[in-house]
């Protein structure tokens, strides 16, 4: 059997809901700069095609979460993020692939998200699940100007669905 690498301490992924927004909140702020408020973490967990998780760790607590919401066919990862300690252990690759199979559940054919373009932690993360840069968004985050790659990875094992937006960009060839 492959080796888990979060076999060194019991993780368990669950879907998250809006009663973990002030806990994820936190856990975001304790990494992060520019953290999300407790209300735009409670507008994506009340979304009924949420795709989001938490993953917890020994004690119960939240360590890490991914934040997507499915709009029409497609997945938008909004929000990712592990707890500084517990990072390389193979959480967030396991939260997107949560992400992504709750995702195709729903109808889903591709996912999309935003990254920074220097946050070459997460670009590599993305790379190696499978993630494909399309576009450069220039200057697009407003505290420090760094520019945003949009990142898309098919999802749906039947290569025939097109996705919304792909419809739409076919049909102004
Ligand atoms: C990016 C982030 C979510 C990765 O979480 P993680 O749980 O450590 O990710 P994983 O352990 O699943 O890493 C999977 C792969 O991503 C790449 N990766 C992760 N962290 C990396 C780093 N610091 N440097 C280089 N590559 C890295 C590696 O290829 C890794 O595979 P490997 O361990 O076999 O080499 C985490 O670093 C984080 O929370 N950063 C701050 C928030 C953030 O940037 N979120 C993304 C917003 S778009």
């Amino acid at each position: 059997m492959p080796r888990n690498k979060t076999n060194e301490g019991p993780i368990v992924i669950r879907r998250a809901a809006p009663a973990d927004a002030e806990a994820l909140r936190r856990l975001e702020a304790s990494y992060s700069n520019s953290p999300w408020s407790k209300t735009a973490f409670v507008n994506d967990l009340e979304n009924p095609r949420g795709a989001s998780f938490v993953a917890l760790d020994a004690s119960g607590g939240p360590c890490a979460f991914i934040i997507g919401v499915v709009i029409l066919d497609e997945l938008h990862v909004h929000n990712l993020g592990t707890m500084a300690t517990l990072r390389k252990r193979g959480i967030a690759t396991r939260l997107l692939e949560s992400s992504i199979t709750q995702a195709l559940n729903e109808g889903a054919v591709q996912a999309f998200l935003e990254v920074r373009s220097k946050n070459f932690a997460a670009i590599r993360l993305y790379e190696k699940s499978g993630f494909v840069s399309q576009l450069i968004r220039k200057k697009y985050y407003a505290d420090d100007e760094d520019d945003a790659l949009v990142m898309t990875k098919t999802i749906a094992p039947d290569v025939r669905k097109r996705s919304s937006t792909e419809a739409l960009f076919s049909t102004r060839k």
